[in-house]
């Protein structure tokens, strides 16, 4: 049993590059992660074409193309495009709330109404790396 409606930390910033998805399991769900042209997004891992795993694909354009017919998605979870064939009969793949803060990417796996950036924990150590530190010299 997970609490889902809260934030997690699903990866640090430079895990998710600007080519290559990744895929993580938070709360039992599969989820890629990938950086469109609105900063990074979370999806459902699971081509609405026949279910192979996106992560396993590649980003191109800021869209998430699938490495195993070229199905590609965009942040939405809606599918774009694919060679030779029409995409609007694809269901749309569930979305997740997502941000990108202290150096980490944040997951919200639950109700997305409820997901509220300002419930992501203060890391006073990751914005003031010097102020949160005793150093030895301080200690008597
Ligand atoms: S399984 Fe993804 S495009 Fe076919």
């Amino acid at each position: 049993m997970h609490i889902r409606n809260s934030w997690y930390v699903a990866a640090t910033s430079d895990e998710v590059s600007a080519d290559k998805p990744l895929g993580r399991r938070i709360c039992n769900e599969a989820m890629v992660f990938f950086r469109g042209a609105d900063g990074v997004a979370a999806l459902e891992d699971f081509c609405p074409h026949r279910g192979a795993p996106l992560s396993l694909g590649f980003v191109r354009e800021g869209s998430l193309v699938c490495g195993y017919h070229g199905l590609t998605m965009g942040c939405e979870g809606k599918a774009v495009s694919m060679p030779g064939q029409r995409v609007g009969g694809f269901p749309a793949i569930r979305r997740f709330p997502v941000a990108e803060r202290y150096g980490f990417i944040w997951v919200w796996p639950g109700d997305p109404a409820q997901a509220d950036v300002a419930a992501i924990p203060h890391l006073d150590w990751a914005v003031n790396p010097a102020g949160s530190i005793t150093s030895p010299a301080t200690i008597a």
